[in-house]
């Protein structure tokens, strides 16, 4: 039988803690005073090995539960992450311009909760009022964050697109505490529970009809590579750093703008991102999500052949790709749980952290 990574995970952590309990017990059992009033350690050989061993149990532990915590190129929120970003300067109070578009904000403007930019009217319905301007105190504009035409970016989610039942049931999700995190420090997933917690059924009615109106179009364009630019994160953005200077991949996938200021400075809704992945993820992917290999089962079969969606079940192709990952990871932990996500778990629970990287990188390429 296979067991399920969060019960893998609770056996791990019950291992160390019982080795850290006895490693000292053991330890304390084998001293006693000498004449001359010295504490001494007696150990025979038999003593010696168990300390040895407990002492491997505890680093094998580690090691493990380190290479099953949150992958952090998906997440973004570790402070290691967000070493080497450029010290804030004064705030910039000029005003920005986009090519083609009619408007004239200031960075303050940009990124006002409760007003932020629309820079391209033309591209969307009408907004209600919760996606334009939220509601004070706790209900943020959506806009801001996923943007007036649910795009949205890496450290949130693309919203348009889905069915307004799914959309609806998400919220629903948000607001009884079957989804959260499992990484704790993403603080804008914990204001968007706030957020979810203090709209009304209307408002939330009303944002699931205007973003489903919306097609998921082409967003993110997936970058098979060795290198990959050297980033820093901002509240779990990937940027480029300084220099221009490239690094090995590795076992990750970079999720960054096409273009840093456009995205960062300007929140242009119309610049999309690049997710540079490693070499051959794509087809590692394919082959899990359509394959028949024994460690999940098919995706089509409830998201549709395509990967676009089936009714209530969500979009994949096209989604990003560190999005797709902390999704699944949160799936795997538990946090994301309840009603339809109970369907999921014969299919994330048997995948390994690399297995989802594959996973995110062969979704994330598909033409929406
Ligand atoms: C502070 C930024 C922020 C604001 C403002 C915001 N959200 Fe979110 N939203 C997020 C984050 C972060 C996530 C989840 C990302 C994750 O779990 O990895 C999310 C996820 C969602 C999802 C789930 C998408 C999916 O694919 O399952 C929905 C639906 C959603 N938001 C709706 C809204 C609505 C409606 C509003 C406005 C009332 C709003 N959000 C405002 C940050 C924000
Ligand atoms: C038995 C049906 C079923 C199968 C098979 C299935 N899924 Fe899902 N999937 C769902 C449902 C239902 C949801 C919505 C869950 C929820 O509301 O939490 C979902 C949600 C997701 C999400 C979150 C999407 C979002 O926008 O937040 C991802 C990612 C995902 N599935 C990936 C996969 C992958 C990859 C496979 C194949 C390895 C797969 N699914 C197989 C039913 C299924």
């Amino acid at each position: 039988m296979c067991l399920g990574r969060p019960a893998l995970a609770r056996a791990r952590e019950f291992l160390l803690v019982a080795a850290y309990i006895l490693l000292p017990a053991l330890v304390l059992a084998c001293c006693y005073t000498n004449k001359h009033g010295h504490m001494m350690v007696y150990a025979t050989m038999t003593t010696r090995f168990f300390v040895f061993l407990l002492l491997g149990v505890c680093s094998a532990g580690h090691l493990l539960m380190a290479a099953d915590g949150p992958p952090v190129w998906a997440y973004g929120t570790s402070p290691e992450a967000a070493a080497g970003a450029p010290p804030k300067g004064a705030p910039d109070t000029s005003i920005k311009h986009l090519a083609d578009s009619q408007g004239a904000f200031t960075k303050a403007q940009i990124g006002d909760r409760f007003a932020p930019a629309d820079w391209y009217p033309g591209d969307h319905p009408v907004m209600p009022e919760i996606i334009s301007h939220g509601r004070k105190p706790e209900v943020w504009a959506c806009g801001l964050c996923h943007y007036p035409n649910g795009k949205g970016r890496p450290e949130n989610a693309g919203v348009a697109g889905y069915s307004a039942p799914y959309f609806i049931e998400q919220m629903r999700k948000f607001r009884e505490g079957e989804r959260s995190s499992a990484d704790k420090r993403k603080n804008n997933t914990n204001v968007m529970i706030a957020i979810a917690k203090a709209m009304t059924d209307d408002e939330i009615k009303a944002a699931a009809d205007y973003y489903a109106a919306m097609k998921w179009t082409p967003w993110i364009k997936v970058v098979e590579t060795k290198t990959a630019p050297k980033t820093y994160t901002n509240v779990g953005m990937y940027l480029p750093l300084e220099g221009n200077e490239k690094e090995a991949i590795g076992e990750r996938i970079i999720e960054t703008p096409v273009d840093a200021e456009e995205t960062e400075g300007l929140r242009n809704p119309r610049s999309g991102f690049i997710a540079y992945a490693p070499i051959g993820s794509v087809k590692k992917g394919e082959a899990l999500v359509t394959g028949n290999h024994g460690k999940s089962v098919a995706c089509g079969v409830c998201h549709g052949s395509d990967l676009k969606g089936l009714g209530p079940v969500p979009g994949l192709a096209g989604r990003s790709p560190s999005y797709l990952v902390r999704q699944m990871y949160d799936m795997q932990q538990g946090t994301r749980h309840g009603n339809w996500t109970e369907l999921m778990k014969p299919a994330v629970n048997g995948l390994s952290s690399e297995d989802l990287l594959n996973i995110a990188a062969y979704l994330a390429s598909r033409t929406p």
